[in-house]
């Protein structure tokens, strides 16, 4: 699309930002939809990112994604953030209505439209392990427990701040169980039905495994939030025991989507994005030697993924 003096700016705020596969898939959409619109990048340092955000009205930007580091820090330069950021404690989209700042969270959304879309799997009464306690983890294990798991593990590093995370969902959902632990919970890995990895564990290639792979059952379902590299060491690792993995593109794709309709008012042309990012459907998913949709996984009873 040309740009004009009419053209309506989005964008992204992250540190670093220049990994991003964003602009590709808004920009891909806002043509196929032949909306005036066009996403950039900003490379925004921590201390700048008040500045940044207050800047967006006077510069008529219609909003952002915002990416690792500001996602909590942000919360404190926005008017009003919706019930679901709130639960969360981070923002990943912030729209600009005159002169307020709306914040949304939409990566547990994603990530839950990925599970379902793309890992073809419904986590209603699942065991879920949950390695991490970042803000993905919040956004992830929201959108878990809304989704009606049945049990919760959460697993990290520092495990006080698993703790924290799980006394948040107990205040929120009473009915759902939760326990945390550190990394090294080899039982509860072993009979977890999905594990989610969304520690930084896995973006370098030098990263060791955020957990020993030995234990995760051949039954189970794994996914990774990380989608650079496509397939972590964590992914290798479990299709060889011989579980079936995800990795995060779908759920970049879908927070992408969801945001996109907050911005425009519009539904989000999903296949068109799905493309741009360079990924078909065989991209997300591996089942062993095949890289397709998994089919929708049925519950024996023994809480595993069939
Ligand atoms: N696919 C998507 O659309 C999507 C969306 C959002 C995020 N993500 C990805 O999710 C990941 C996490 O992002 P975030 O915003 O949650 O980050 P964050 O808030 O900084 O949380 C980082 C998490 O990683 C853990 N961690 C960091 N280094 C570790 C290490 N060496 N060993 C073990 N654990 C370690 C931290 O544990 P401590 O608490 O002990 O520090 C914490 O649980 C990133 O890879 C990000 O790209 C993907």
């Amino acid at each position: 699309m040309p740009i004009s003096g009419h053209t309506k700016i989005v964008g992204i705020f992250g540190y670093p930002v220049r990994h991003t596969l964003s602009p590709a898939m808004h920009n891909a959409a806002f043509a196929a939809l032949g909306l005036d619109y066009v996403y950039l990048p900003f490379e925004v340092p921590p201390d700048n990112l008040g500045q940044a955000l207050r800047a967006l009205p006077a510069l008529q930007i219609a909003g952002v994604n915002l990416t690792i580091p500001h996602k909590e820090r942000a919360l404190e330069y926005l008017d009003e953030i919706s019930p679901q950021a709130q639960l969360i404690g981070a923002v990943n989209t912030v729209k600009v209505e005159g002169h307020k700042l709306i914040g949304y969270n939409t990566d547990g959304e994603g990530f839950l439209q990925s599970l379902n879309q793309d890992g073809g799997i419904d986590p209603k009464g699942r065991r879920v392990c949950l390695l991490g306690a970042g803000g993905a983890a919040r956004a992830v294990a929201m959108a878990l427990v809304e989704a009606k798991i049945r049990e919760l593990a959460i697993l990290n590093r520092t495990v006080e701040r698993a703790q924290l995370l799980a006394e948040q969902i107990s205040g929120y959902y009473p009915e759902v169980s939760v326990c945390t632990d550190s990394l090294d919970n080899q039982e509860i890995i072993a009979r977890s039905d999905i594990i989610i990895n969304t520690t930084l564990v896995g973006m370098k290639p030098d990263d060791e495994l955020p957990i020993d792979p030995k234990v995760i059952s051949p039954l189970g379902f794994v996914c990774d939030v990380i989608y650079h590299p496509a397939k972590t060491k964590l992914l290798a690792a479990a299709e060889k025991r011989g579980a079936k993995t995800m990795n995060g593109l779908g759920m970049l794709l879908y927070q992408g989507t969801l945001a996109f309709e907050i911005w425009t008012g519009r539904k989000a042309p999903v296949e068109v994005m799905k493309k741009a990012l360079g990924f078909g459907l065989q991209g997300l998913c591996r089942n062993s030697d095949l890289y397709f949709p998994l089919p929708l996984g049925e519950d024996k009873g023994e809480g595993t993924l069939s």
